[in-house]
């Protein structure tokens, strides 16, 4: 890969949200909170730190208002949390929350099982919720689901995805992350998409959310760095899913990410020790598995 581009990765933490949203049982908020405190003490600048939606919807993270208030909030660190419509804006006001992210998929199967409503009307909620965010001077990222296969739809089109990732842009998200919720898409695939989505959003306002269920995440990322694509969504030890994408696992591995970037000379700010140690800490929490690159890393420095 040639060095011509930024030789900096901005890295989007997502495992308090996206990992802690698919546990089949709620944790304590204040191992949320030790999590998001450790994993800036390991040098995350944006960690994703809950979401404000239905709590029939995500009982897991029904505690949105507190983690974010016990949180050591820093200066130099974003707390961002996902706001699903007006109602959920206002809770996160009233918490605090100054970063803000909106979601859609590409598929219309999906976004009718994860918000209930079609992509449209996923559109005409947030526009309200841009609109006063955009008045508080709080930032919306966007993000677009099933950007490489759906569970109910199968294939989804990458003028479809093109066309909601557009339609976020110009709604006004500063930036648009790609998800590969389910894990499906394989390094080809990736290109091809980012390629065409790069025709009309600069890529430097494009990241990367892969979840790595087919062992993928690492080659499609590696795949996208080559077009250009310098933020990457990455979830520590790996957790997370979907809840309404079964059999999907988690995010690809902070750790696992961050050790590869370290091997090709990008740098992200993170300390990978002091991660690979907070990545066996959740993960023995949750009684999961540590990611690959995380375990290595800590037995070798044993
Ligand atoms: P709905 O049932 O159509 O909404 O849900 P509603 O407006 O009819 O409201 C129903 C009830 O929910 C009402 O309560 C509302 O007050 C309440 P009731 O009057 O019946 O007692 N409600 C809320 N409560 C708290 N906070 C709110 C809120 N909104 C309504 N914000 C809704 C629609 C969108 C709310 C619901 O489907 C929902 O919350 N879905 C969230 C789904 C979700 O969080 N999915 C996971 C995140 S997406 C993801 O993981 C993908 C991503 O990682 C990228 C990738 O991997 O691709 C981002
Ligand atoms: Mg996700």
């Amino acid at each position: 890969m040639g060095k011509t581009a930024a030789e900096t990765v901005k890295i989007v933490e997502v495992g308090p949200r996206d990992g802690l949203q698919s546990e089949p049982y709620t944790i304590p908020t204040s191992i949320k909170v030790e999590l998001i405190n450790r994993l800036a003490d390991a040098g995350l600048k944006i960690i994703e730190t809950t979401s404000f939606v239905s709590d029939r919807a995500i009982p897991q993270l029904s505690d949105a208002e507190a983690v974010y208030a016990q949180l050591d909030k820093r200066d130099d660190v974003q707390y961002p949390a996902l706001v699903p419509n007006e109602k959920g804006y206002a809770r996160a006001r009233q918490a605090g929350i100054n970063h803000i992210a909106i979601f859609t998929a590409a598929s219309e199967a999906f976004n009718q099982h994860n918000i209930n409503c079609s992509i449209e009307e996923a559109m005409a909620r947030f526009y309200p919720v841009v609109a006063s965010a955009q008045a508080d001077g709080v930032t919306v990222r966007g993000y677009v689901s099933t950007v490489m296969g759906c569970p109910y739809q199968g294939k989804v089109p990458i003028s479809d995805v093109v066309r909601v990732a557009e339609s976020l842009y110009e709604a006004g998200c500063y930036e648009i992350s790609l998800g590969d919720t389910i894990g499906v898409g394989t390094a080809k695939q990736a290109q091809a998409l980012i390629r065409a989505i790069a025709e009309s959003i600069p890529i430097d306002k494009l990241a990367v959310h892969f979840h790595d269920t087919y062992g993928q995440a690492l080659a499609n990322i590696y795949a996208c760095l080559d077009l250009g694509i310098r933020t990457i969504d990455s979830s520590v030890a790996g957790l997370g899913g979907c809840p309404y994408a079964r059999g999907a696992t988690g995010n690809v591995a902070t750790e696992d990410v961050v050790y590869m970037l370290n091997g090709m000379g990008l740098a992200t700010g993170i300390d990978l020790h002091a991660l690979a140690q907070t990545g066996r800490w959740i993960a023995a929490e949750l009684g999961r598995p540590a990611s690959r690159a995380g375990s290595a890393i800590l037995k070798r420095h044993q």
